[in-house]
C-alpha cells in the first residue's frame, strides 16, 4: 500500500529560505516568494506589474539581462550569473542567481524560474561579527576597570563625608561637596560601564509594543523639531525578549539620531529635507549570525537622514568608549551590541551623509549551526 501525502507546494516555495522569482514570457513578474519579497524590498502585491528587467538590470552593466532571459525562454537554456548586481532602495546588493525555462502549466506559455541568492547580507553581517567578538574582548576589559575604579569609591565618599564633619567649618563644605559629586558621577560612569546587573527576563513580545513606546518618547521630547515616521509590518511574530532591554537598545539608537540631527542643523540648511527619524520593521529571510544561519528573523530599522556617523569612527562605533560627541561617554551603541547579543542577534549599520540605518536582528525561528 503506498501513502500518498499531500503537499502544499504553495506554502513549500513560500517557505524557501531562497528567493524565488516566477516571471512570464512578457518578462513580467507573475510570483515571487517571501524571501525574494524582502530580498527587493518589495510586496509581491506591488511586484506584479513589474518588469523582472526593472529588479534586475543596473545602469552600466555590460551584461544584456534582456537578451539572455529571451535566450532561456526561448532556447530553454538555463544560465548562472555570479555577483551580479541589483539596485534595492538606492543601494547595491550582490547576488548570485540561476534563470531557467519551465512549463507550469503545458497549455500556457513557459516561464521563467529565477533563484537568487544574496551575498551581501551575509558577508555584511559577518564583518559585523568579527567586530563584536572583538569588542566582547575589550568589554571584559572595560568591565575589569570599571571595576576597579567602582572598589575604592565607596571608601573615599566615606572618607570625605567623614572629613566635613570633624572640619565642620562651611568654608570647607565646598571642597568636599565637590569630592562626593564627583565620586558619585564616576560611581554612575562606572555603573553604566559594568551594564545592567539585572539578568534578562525573557517574554513573549510584539517588537512593535517597545517601538510604540520609543516613538512617543522620542516625539515628546523633540517637539516636533524631528518629523518621525513609522513603517511597520504588523504581521511580524511575537519573540521571545527582555522588553526594557529592547527599548533601552531602541532609545539609544535612536537618541544618537536624533543627537545627530539637531546637533547639525547646519547640514538641513542647504536641503529641502527636514529631519526625519524612521522606525521600520521587516521579516528577514536568512540571515548568518554569530556563524548560526536563521531562516527568519525580525529587522528593525531605526534611519535617520543626518550627516552620517564620522569617517573616522565608523568601523568602530559599537566599540565602548567611541564617541563622536564632546559629551559623550561612547557606551551607548556598545552596550545596545550587547543587549541585542544576548538575545542572539546582532546590530548592524550603514552610514553615509544624508542616511544612516542601525538594523537591529532578532532571530525568531529555528535555525541551524552552519559552520
Ligand atoms: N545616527 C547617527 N548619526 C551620526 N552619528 C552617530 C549616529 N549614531 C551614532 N553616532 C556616532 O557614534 C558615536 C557613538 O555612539 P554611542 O551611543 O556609542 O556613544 P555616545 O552617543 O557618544 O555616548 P552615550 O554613551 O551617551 O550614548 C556617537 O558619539 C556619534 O558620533
Ligand atoms: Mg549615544
Amino acid at each position: 500500500m503506498t501513502t500518498q501525502l499531500a503537499i502544499d507546494y504553495q506554502l513549500l516555495v513560500d517557505s524557501l529560505s531562497t528567493a524565488v522569482l516566477l516571471v512570464n514570457e512578457k518578462l513580467t513578474v507573475f510570483y515571487l516568494n517571501p524571501t525574494c519579497e524582502s530580498l527587493f524590498d518589495i510586496s509581491a502585491l506591488r511586484a506584479r506589474n513589474y518588469s523582472v528587467l526593472q529588479l534586475l538590470e543596473i545602469p552600466d552593466d555590460e551584461f544584456d539581462t534582456e537578451k539572455a532571459l529571451i535566450k532561456t525562454l526561448e532556447k530553454g537554456q538555463a544560465y548562472t550569473r555570479r555577483e551580479a548586481i541589483i539596485r534595492v532602495n538606492f543601494q547595491n546588493i550582490h547576488v548570485d542567481y540561476s534563470v531557467s525555462r519551465v512549463h507550469v502549466d503545458k497549455s500556457t506559455a513557459p516561464f521563467l524560474l529565477i533563484e537568487l541568492n544574496p551575498i551581501e547580507r551575509m558577508l555584511r553581517i559577518s564583518k559585523e561579527e568579527h567586530l563584536l567578538q572583538q569588542h566582547q574582548v575589550t568589554r571584559q576589559l572595560i568591565r575589569g576597570v570599571a571595576h576597579e575604579i567602582k572598589n575604592p569609591l565607596g571608601g573615599i565618599r566615606g572618607a570625605t563625608q567623614l572629613l566635613a564633619r570633624s572640619l565642620n567649618d562651611p568654608k570647607y563644605n565646598e571642597f568636599t561637596e565637590i569630592i562626593i559629586n564627583e565620586v558619585d558621577r564616576l560611581r554612575t560612569l562606572a555603573d553604566t560601564m559594568l551594564g545592567s546587573r539585572q539578568l534578562p527576563s525573557y517574554i513573549d513580545v510584539n517588537v512593535h509594543e517597545p517601538l510604540e513606546r520609543v516613538y512617543s518618547l522620542v516625539n515628546n521630547q523633540t517637539k516636533k523639531k524631528i518629523k518621525l515616521v513609522r513603517d511597520y509590518d504588523l504581521s511580524l511574530p511575537s519573540i521571545q525578549a527582555d522588553r526594557d532591554q529592547l527599548i533601552q537598545v531602541m532609545l539609544n539608537v535612536s537618541v544618537n539620531a536624533v543627537q545627530a540631527m539637531l546637533e547639525n542643523k547646519a547640514f538641513y540648511h542647504e536641503r529641502d529635507q527636514p529631519p526625519q527619524l524612521t522606525f521600520r520593521t521587516r521579516i528577514q529571510r536568512l540571515v548568518t549570525i554569530n556563524n548560526v544561519l536563521h531562516r527568519s528573523a525580525i529587522r528593525i530599522d531605526i534611519e535617520d537622514n543626518g550627516p552620517g556617523i564620522p569617517a573616522d569612527i565608523l568601523e568602530a562605533v559599537f566599540y565602548p568608549l567611541v564617541t563622536g560627541r564632546a559629551n559623550g561617554t561612547g557606551l551607548g551603541l556598545s552596550i545596545a551590541q550587547n543587549i541585542i547579543h544576548q538575545h542572539n542577534g546582532v546590530i548592524v549599520c550603514q552610514s553615509v551623509s544624508g542616511k544612516t540605518t542601525f538594523s537591529l536582528y532578532l532571530p525568531w525561528e529555528s535555525k541551524h549551526v552552519t559552520k
